[in-house]
């Protein structure tokens, strides 16, 4: 969603903002903007559509001798969310003098009764933004002290906002403050950056400090003041980042997405290192920060997650059941707290999230810890409002997920669930016997994932019938029809082919009505228990002309049926999900390509979905 780069220091600040923005470009977005100190006053640039269009902008507007004496701003993409994506509802902001300016991620609630009781004394809005409301109270505010000025108007505030605030009467100095919306500050040597993503900052220094909820900082080329909305000081700790730049570059790849997918033999290994104790059939999972006892009073878990990660957490239910006995449960984040949900103390409520930033899903946490129940953060993003607000919880070290689709992170959810089922079944009825054989499948996770990634050129191939449709159903049983779904949406979001994922059994309830000559049906048809049941649905699509293609288990049950098969290696039926997902991402992949998608950033999709 929207995305936010300040720069303060020696350097010209526009290319770095420019350079900020585009690293958030993955983010989704439909304008761009920014603003620059220039001496005592401000100096502003905003497009409508590409990053690349307000660098135009200023290389037309702006000589590059005046940008390089300019070396402090604030910058800003823009997902639009109160008003179309036009210029004027592009940030910054301005208040009335036009002296301060002002980007904002996140939403404002009271902003309409902001906005009346400002035009009731004069001020005319020039944007149909939320945001607009928060800039001029801030210039209301204004007596000669930016801070004091953003946090009178805070208070004022209802709702969520990630802030960065810069005026033309003090030179070198952002302020910045959260809410809701993620911020961190980036310390270099003689430079500060801010952003709403690390990987903004990350080509120019690892150590960051994450702003909280209520923090409101001064940044200066050479210092940082952390405060809340009362002034009192708030001391944070400064951070070493964990990736490295090259983690948010295509390496060679057409495509993040692309490359995510091959990276995943990696970062299953990293999401498995030092968890798996293959002496004991068990894992080790400090971070779940509970005791022995604690795991085998547990009544229950419940799964909340959004999109990629609550099929992540479907799966899941599926392994506590099965390996640990235990009641499991997943629903959807932005359900569970309007739900009125039944937790209590005895209930471990997992958050699953690849960025740690879901709106839906932090609100669920929110709810399970206001009920009492334990909670744990499922995350990739180290540093993130979950993970930090969960207090407890398993990093998935994917690395940055950049495309808007996500892949490595379902697949390292996927593979600490499976962690977790284990460890908890092993403190209940797993055998030593069966619990050393698990570990031993989930420790082949990488060489499975690499089997799969070896027949990219044999999907590449099935892609090519695929693509000439506009409707695909994704059919699968068990721990398998979570898998479906997700592959499901996977070609939906970036083919924008037409997919439906289904329990197998659940088609002939109704949408098997839509079923023409020709469609294709992925089917799910790895060997398990249900594989005969699972073809038997398959035959009835068959019989009314459908194109099966089926994901098969390697020298297992044929599957004559099928019009186009790919192959997944035999493993454990619960271990097959993540090798058949594998192969699903990459069917979606090949088939957005061929149809010529946008693959990385599909139309209207944001990656991380920070309102509700
Ligand atoms: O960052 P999160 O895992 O919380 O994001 C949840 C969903 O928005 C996300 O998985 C979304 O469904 C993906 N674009 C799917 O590829």
């Amino acid at each position: 969603m929207c995305g936010i780069v300040g720069y303060v220091g020696r350097s010209a600040a526009t290319p770095v903002l420019l350079s900020g923005l585009r690293r958030l470009e993955y983010r989704g977005y439909d304008s761009a903007g920014l603003s620059i100190q220039e001496g005592k006053s401000l100096l502003s640039l905003r497009a409508v559509g590409k990053v690349a269009r307000l660098a135009d902008k200023v290389r037309a507007e702006w000589s590059e001798d005046r940008q390089s004496k300019c070396s402090v701003g604030i910058a800003h993409t823009r997902w639009a969310t109160h008003g179309a994506p036009t210029e004027a509802n592009a940030h910054p902001h301005a208040d009335a003098s036009g002296r301060i300016r002002l980007v904002h991620n996140g939403i404002i609630e009271n902003y309409r009764v902001i906005r009346a009781k400002l035009e009731a004394k004069g001020h005319v809005f020039s944007s149909e933004t939320d945001t607009e409301a928060v800039s001029r109270l801030i210039g209301e505010y204004y007596k000669g002290d930016l801070r004091k000025a953003v946090i009178s108007a805070l208070r004022q505030i209802e709702g969520a906002y990630g802030i960065a605030v810069i005026s033309a009467d003090e030179p070198g100095r952002i302020v910045v403050a959260r809410k809701g919306s993620p911020l961190v500050i980036g310390v270099g040597e003689g430079e500060c950056l801010v952003a709403s993503d690390p990987s903004a900052l990350i080509s120019h220094t690892r150590r960051v400090i994450y702003l909280d909820d209520g923090d409101v900082a001064l940044v200066t080329a050479d210092s940082v003041d952390i405060t809340d909305l009362n002034h009192a000081p708030m001391d944070r700790d400064v951070a070493e980042l964990e990736f490295e730049a090259g983690a948010v570059e295509k390496g060679g790849y057409a495509h993040f997405m692309l490359k995510e997918i091959h990276e995943q033999p990696e970062s299953v290994r990293n999401a498995l290192r030092g968890r798996l104790d293959l002496l004991n059939g068990t894992a080790v999972l400090s971070g779940m920060g509970a005791t022995a006892r604690e795991l085998i009073e547990l009544q229950r878990i419940v799964m909340v997650g959004c999109g990629t990660s609550l099929h992540a957490g479907m799966v899941g239910d599926f392994a506590f059941e099965d390996l640990a006995a235990i009641q499991a449960e997943v629903q959807p984040a932005a359900e569970f707290r309007y739900r009125n949900p039944l937790v209590d103390g005895r209930d471990l409520v997992v958050a699953i999230s690849q960025s740690g930033e879901t709106a839906d899903t932090l609100a669920a946490v929110r709810e399970a810890k206001e009920k009492g129940a334990m909670v744990m953060g499922l995350v990739n993003v180290v540093g993130s409002t979950i993970a930090r607000e969960a207090g407890r919880g398993v990093y998935l070290h994917a690395g940055p997920e950049i495309s808007v689709a996500s892949t490595k992170a379902f697949t390292g959810q996927v593979a600490v669930l499976l962690l977790m089922a284990l460890k908890l079944g092993r403190g209940r009825r797993l055998s030593r016997e069966r619990g050393l054989a698990l570990a031993g499948e989930i420790g082949r996770l990488p060489e499975l994932i690499e089997a799969v990634l070896k027949q990219d050129s044999a999907i590449a191939k099935v892609a090519e019938s695929m693509a000439k449709h506009e409707h695909a159903f994704f059919l699968g049983r068990g721990p398998m029809h979570p898998v479906a779904l997700e592959g499901a949406l996977k070609l939906k979001e970036i083919s924008y082919i037409h997919a439906e994922g289904y329990h197998a059994a659940e088609l002939k309830h109704g949408p098997i009505a839509l079923l023409t000559p020709g469609m294709p049906v992925v089917v799910l048809a790895n060997r398990s228990s249900v594989l005969e049941k699972t073809i038997g649905n398959a035959e009835e699509c068959k019989a009314r002309g459908a194109h099966i293609i089926a994901i098969v288990t390697e020298d297992g049950p044929e599957v004559a049926i099928a019009d186009e098969v790919i192959i997944i290696p035999d493993c454990d039926p619960l271990i097959a999900t993540i090798p058949a997902v594998v192969a699903l991402q990459l069917l979606s992949y090949h088939v957005a390509r061929l149809r010529g998608c946008p693959i990385d950033q599909p139309r209207n999709l944001a990656k991380s979905v920070t309102v509700e």
